[in-house]
C-alpha cells in the first residue's frame, strides 16, 4: 500500500481561499466528500462557501450550517450537501440526517468531521486548515486515486 503524500499550499489571504473552492469545484464528483479541519475562524465555512457559489456560477447566500446542522444545494441537479457537525451530540445524528447515503449520491463538505466516528467515507479527500502568519496553510490528504493530482493552486497570481 503507497499512502498518498499530503501536499500543501500557502493561502495568503481569503481571495486565495476562495480561488481554492475554485479549484475544488472544478475537480470534484458525485461520491467526492471534503472534511474540513481545522479550528474555529480557520476558514473552513469560507471554502465551503466559495465552493458552493463557484459551483453553482452565481453569488448564491451560504450560511454557515452551525445550527441546521446541514444545507443543501442544487446545481443543475446535482445535490451540495454542507453539515457543520460541532453541534452533532452522536454519530447516530448523521443517519437521522441523511448524511451518510449523501456521501454516494452528493459532494459533501463537512466541518468538525471527527464526529463521523467510523462513517467516515474511505475515500474522503481531508483538507486541514491552520492559522499561518496572516494567512492559512492548508495541508491535503486522501481522496480517491488521481484527485490530489488534479489539485493544482497557483502562487502569488493576481
Ligand atoms: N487564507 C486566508 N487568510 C486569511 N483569512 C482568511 C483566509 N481564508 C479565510 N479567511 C477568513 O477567516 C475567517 C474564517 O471564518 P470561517 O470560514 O467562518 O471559519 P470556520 O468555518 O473555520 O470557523 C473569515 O473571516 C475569512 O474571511
Ligand atoms: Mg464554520
Amino acid at each position: 500500500m503507497s499512502a498518498t503524500q499530503p501536499t500543501s499550499f500557502f493561502l495568503a489571504d481569503d481571495t486565495a481561499t476562495t480561488a481554492l473552492g475554485a479549484v475544488l469545484a472544478k475537480v470534484l464528483q458525485v461520491g467526492d466528500t471534503v472534511l474540513l479541519n481545522g479550528p474555529i475562524g480557520a476558514g473552513k465555512t469560507h471554502l465551503a462557501r466559495a465552493f458552493i457559489q463557484a459551483k453553482l456560477g452565481r453569488l448564491e447566500d451560504v450560511p454557515s450550517p452551525t445550527f441546521t446542522l446541514v444545507q443543501t444545494y442544487n446545481a443543475d441537479g446535482l445535490e451540495v450537501w454542507h453539515a457543520d457537525l460541532y453541534r452533532l451530540s452522536h454519530p447516530d445524528e448523521v443517519l437521522e440526517l441523511g448524511l451518510d447515503s449523501a456521501f454516494e449520491t452528493a459532494i459533501c463538505f463537512v466541518e468538525w468531521p471527527d464526529r463521523l466516528g467510523d462513517l467516515v467515507p474511505d475515500t474522503a479527500l481531508i483538507i486541514t486548515l491552520s492559522q499561518q502568519e496572516n494567512g492559512r496553510k492548508a495541508t491535503f490528504s486522501g481522496g480517491r486515486e488521481g484527485l490530489l493530482s488534479q489539485i493544482q493552486v497557483s502562487h502569488g497570481d493576481g
